[in-house]
């Protein structure tokens, strides 16, 4: 028996060198024992095995990407059931798509569970201003459930690049200074209790509560108990629940007043982007971390991540797809499958800049049947697309764009509420709720499935003409 020793409870990169050399030198998995430690790595145990410098055969992208995450999972058997799947991947390298396999599905789990974990951490943690003489200092205390901290430690840096500050979790504690630095863990009692930026928090979280939508018990899985003690905001909760009926009325009064529809005041559009203080970029990546836990319909579930909009919060121009696909879902990015690609070719023709717009879904889950191996696509439906309107409508609100242009009849009904019919309305302006344009065209997949050449090729020009409206209207409206 073979013990591999790990640095870390995360340490991808001493697993991996672990793994290799046990893989090329053709180690079983039932042969190896994976530990962590403090001891510095000792790998393969005994001198008395080969030297292996035989080259390391190539494994998917995806299985390093999964790993990565796999890696941070509490479960004890994470490293052995990662090295299986590693040595099982040279005789079948197709493994990772066969969702029905056990060994594969046991890590989407683990995979899936640290995903939501990361996506906790970023939507929960709450700093606090702490005294240090040496200027503002922030802390925080999180109790993640699997060892995420120093995977989701760039985001934190990215994000709050200005501040100093530090996040403080039972098992290794985060700091940022202009660089990061991590020490081991620490107790809830080392961490912050009150401060000036309770009453922030309060603010945001009473501004983005909507009494119309109001359902105790998503709120309480949206936001777990057992994070409450950590949250200024929840101190908040039984005032919001008990006054709800009272603001359900008063925004429809005034959305009546403002001529917006009732389905627009329903969904409490712009309501907490209006009212904050922030940017609209902090808006929208404000609005990215609480659809990473949006549970509004039930095609979460089965899905991979939430795949939120895309581009620049300034954008003029914003484009709303039907769903993610199979590629979207994974990637966790909007359109970069083969519509994606479609939708890519028609933009150069068209002459518009993708980076410079702002790429969202109606829906923004994969709705999917499972057959066998493959994924297929599977509309979604009006309850699900009303669902998420909430999502769009608020991306919307936070970009203001000039021109919003709906892909295909899912995405039309996203911004209108209607069922619209796309040869009749496409090629002209629509006025949404909120006063601005929307554009109709087809979605690219269309395109896709048109299985006669010369017809394919006809439609695309016809989505390149619409395309091309587009941008002289929005240079009409830019002024
Ligand atoms: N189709 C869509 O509508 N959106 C995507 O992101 C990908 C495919």
């Amino acid at each position: 028996m073979l013990t591999a020793i790990l640095a870390r409870p995360d340490d991808f990169d001493g697993w991996r060198a672990a793994a290799r050399r046990l893989a090329v030198a053709g180690v079983s998995p039932g042969e190896v024992v994976w530990q962590v430690g403090d001891t510095a790595t000792d790998l393969l145990g005994g001198d008395d095995l080969p030297a292996v410098d035989a080259p390391m055969f190539n494994v998917p992208k995806a299985f390093i990407e999964v790993t990565g995450r796999v890696i941070c999972h509490r479960d004890q058997e994470r490293f052995a059931l990662l090295y299986t799947a590693l040595t099982t991947l040279r005789t079948r390298p197709k493994l990772l798509d066969d969702a029905a396999d056990p060994l594969v599905r046991r890590l989407y789990d683990l995979d899936k569970a640290v995903r939501r974990d990361v996506h906790k951490m970023r939507a929960f943690v709450r700093f606090r201003d702490v005294p240090d003489p040496e200027g503002e200092r922030f802390a925080a205390w999180f109790e993640p459930e699997h060892h995420i901290v120093r995977r989701n430690a760039s985001f934190f840096a990215r994000r709050f690049a200005n501040m100093r500050w530090s996040i403080l979790t039972p098992n290794e504690c985060v700091h940022w200074d202009g660089e990061l630095s991590f020490t081991p863990g620490a107790t809830r009692a080392d961490a912050p209790d009150g401060d000036a930026l309770e009453e922030t928090w309060r603010t945001y979280f009473a501004s983005i509560f909507n009494p119309a939508r109001l359902k105790v018990k998503a709120m309480t899985a949206e936001m777990p108990k057992k994070y409450w003690r950590n949250l200024p905001e929840a101190s908040l909760v039984p005032g919001l629940i008990a006054g709800a009926e009272e603001r359900t009325r008063m925004m429809i009064d005034a959305g009546d007043k403002a001529g917006m529809t009732n389905a627009a005041v329903q969904a409490g559009v712009g309501a907490w982007v209006r009212t904050g203080d922030g940017s609209p970029a902090d808006a929208l990546a404000a609005l990215r971390d609480d659809a990473a836990q949006c549970k509004r319909c039930p095609l979460f579930g089965p899905a991979t991540q939430t795949v939120f909009g895309e581009g620049p919060s300034d954008a003029r121009l914003v484009f709303v797809g039907e769903q993610p696909g199979d590629s979207e879902d994974l990637a966790g990015r909007p359109f970069i499958g083969p519509a994606g690609q479609v939708f890519d070719r028609a933009l150069a023709a068209a002459g518009i800049d993708r980076a410079r717009t702002y790429v969202t879904n109606a829906v923004k889950h994969f709705k999917f049947e499972q057959r066998g191996k493959r994924r297929i696509h599977s509309k979604p439906d009006i309850s699900e697309i009303n669902a998420c309107r909430w999502w769009v409508e608020h991306e919307r609100a936070a970009i203001r764009p000039a021109v919003t242009v709906a892909l295909g009849a899912s995405a039309a009904r996203s911004l209108t509420g209607k069922t619209v019919t796309i040869s009749k309305e496409r090629g002209r302006p629509l006025i949404l709720a909120d006063g601005t344009e929307a554009w109709i065209t087809v979605h690219p997949s269309f395109l896709l499935r048109i299985e006669d050449k010369a017809a394919a090729a006809l439609e695309f020009d016809r989505f390149v003409a619409d395309l091309v409206a587009v941008r002289e209207r929005l240079a009409v409206l830019s002024g």
